[in-house]
This record gives C-alpha cells, sequence and structure tokens, in this order.
C-alpha cells in the first residue's frame, strides 16, 4: 500500500519505519524535505521511506497518517491542499493539545462537543477520517509487548471500510483486533483518554511503558 506520513516528529518517524518494514510504499510529508533533520530521520528508518512536500506526500497515498500537534493540523491540511484527500483513508493519530505551563501535563484545546477527530473530518469533507494511534506513546506503537500481553487500539470514523483498512494496518503492526468506538464524534473520548496516558506520563518520572487494554470477560 501506498502510505503517507504528515509529520516528520516521533509518531511520523515510528510509524514509517513500521509500515516500511512490513512492505508498504512510506513518503514522509514536510514543510522542507531536504531539511537536515529530515535527512537524520531517512536514515534512522532507512529504505522504503522517502520524503516530500506535505501535498506531494497526500498526492502519491492512498493512506495517508496525520502525525503532527494539533495547533498545526490545519495548516499542515492546507498546505497539503485538501483535494489530495478525497476519497482517501486518512488515520488521524493527532491530539489537540497545548503546553501552557514548565513541567505541567498539556491540557486540551477542544472537547465535550468537539474533538480534533472531527474537526479533521470537516477539514477534509471528502476523505474518510479514522481516529487512530492517539492513545498510546510512539515507543509501544510497533509490536506492542507489556511482558507478553498486548494493549488495545481504540478507534473511531464515520466509514466502515475506511474502519477495515486502518484495523489490518494495526493488525499488521502487532496489534490485536483494534476496538471500533463507532462514528467520528467518538474522538471526544480518545483524545481525552490520550491525556490519562499522558497525565500517568507525568506523574511517573516520565516514564512511557504503559498503555490501554480494555478487559472483558
Ligand atoms: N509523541 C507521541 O508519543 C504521541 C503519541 C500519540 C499521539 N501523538 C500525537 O501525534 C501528533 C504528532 O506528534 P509528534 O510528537 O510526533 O510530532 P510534533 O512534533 O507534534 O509534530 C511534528 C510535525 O509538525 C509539523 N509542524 C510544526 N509546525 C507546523 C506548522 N506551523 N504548520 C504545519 N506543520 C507544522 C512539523 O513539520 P516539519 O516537518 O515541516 O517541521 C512536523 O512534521 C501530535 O498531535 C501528538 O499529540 C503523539
Amino acid at each position: 500500500m501506498k502510505i503517507g506520513i504528515l509529520g516528520t516528529g516521533d509518531v511520523g518517524r515510528t510509524l514509517a519505519g513500521g509500515f516500511a518494514a512490513r512492505g508498504h510504499g512510506v513518503v514522509i510529508g514536510t514543510r522542507d524535505p531536504a531539511a537536515p533533520k529530515v535527512r537524520e530521520l531517512l536514515e534512522k528508518v532507512g529504505a522504503g521511506v522517502t520524503a516530500a512536500s506535505f501535498g506531494d506526500a497526500a498526492r502519491f497515498s492512498e493512506v495517508i497518517v496525520i502525525a503532527i500537534g494539533g495547533d498545526n493540523v490545519e495548516n499542515a491540511l492546507t498546505l497539503a491542499g485538501v483535494e489530495n484527500f478525497a476519497g482517501k483513508v486518512v488515520l488521524d493519530a493527532s491530539n489537540p493539545l497545548r503546553f501552557e505551563a514548565e513541567g505541567q501535563p498539556p491540557v486540551l484545546t477542544v472537547g465535550h462537543t468537539d474533538s480534533g477527530g472531527e474537526r479533521t473530518q470537516r477539514w477534509l469533507p471528502n476523505a474518510r477520517v479514522v481516529k487512530a494511534f492517539n492513545i498510546v506513546g510512539h515507543p509501544h506503537m510497533i509490536e506492542p509487548d507489556f511482558n507478553g500481553d498486548q494493549p488495545d487500539m481504540f478507534i473511531c470514523g464515520n466509514d466502515t471500510g475506511a474502519k477495515q483498512v486502518a484495523d489490518g494496518l494495526i493488525r499488521e503492526l502487532g496489534w490485536p483486533a483494534s476496538i471500533d468506538l463507532g462514528d467520528i464524534g467518538k474522538s471526544r473520548y480518545l483524545e481525552p483518554l490520550a491525556m490519562v496516558w499522558i497525565t500517568h506520563l507525568f506523574n511517573n518520572g516520565f516514564n512511557v511503558n504503559h498503555a490501554f487494554k480494555l478487559l472483558r470477560k
């Protein structure tokens, strides 16, 4: 599959390496494909990954991952060209966060009656947006293993086919079948869940080794 990843941060780098290692063609989207940090990123992730403008990465791809900080998502999508997302599966890993005080967890900038996932779907009205990957730290996005146990990935989105594509990719990365919460409005619950993960991180000396699992009987 051709996968475009918008974002050169930890999430973009991690997912690019994970998808490329499984045989997908990956293009990382960035404002400056020639920047030294992008060259370093490409050296780290190895073969099968190239870099391009946000627009070319979106145009090239069948599936597009949004791995951009919440405040910058709209600008990145505008730079990428909204028309380049039409009909495509968009995996929104972003969280609408703002860091307000040094050493303190960030705050959500939208919630209760709206969410980052819904905003992404509104900005990309012809794309099939699925919220995914937003509730786990990047060190555990690929082949998560907690003493032999696996966490769960929750997703949501309006398009059933897009959620099937998302689920297939999530399972390829070593996760169990994802848990579908429903339409993209359920991002209102998944984004605060990311805040639970982040708050626990801050309360525990920035140890990243935690993730969510839904227990059933
Ligand atoms: N870090 C984690 O473990 C984790 C886990 C789950 C979800 N998330 C969420 O995933 C998203 C990505 O996080 P991250 O830490 O990997 O990356 P990040 O540092 O939040 O974002 C990096 C990307 O933002 C782009 N960017 C910065 N300013 C911009 C602007 N003004 N306009 C357009 N694009 C701009 C950068 O573009 P250039 O490449 O051009 O510099 C870069 O590609 C966030 O929403 C985060 O909350 C993070």
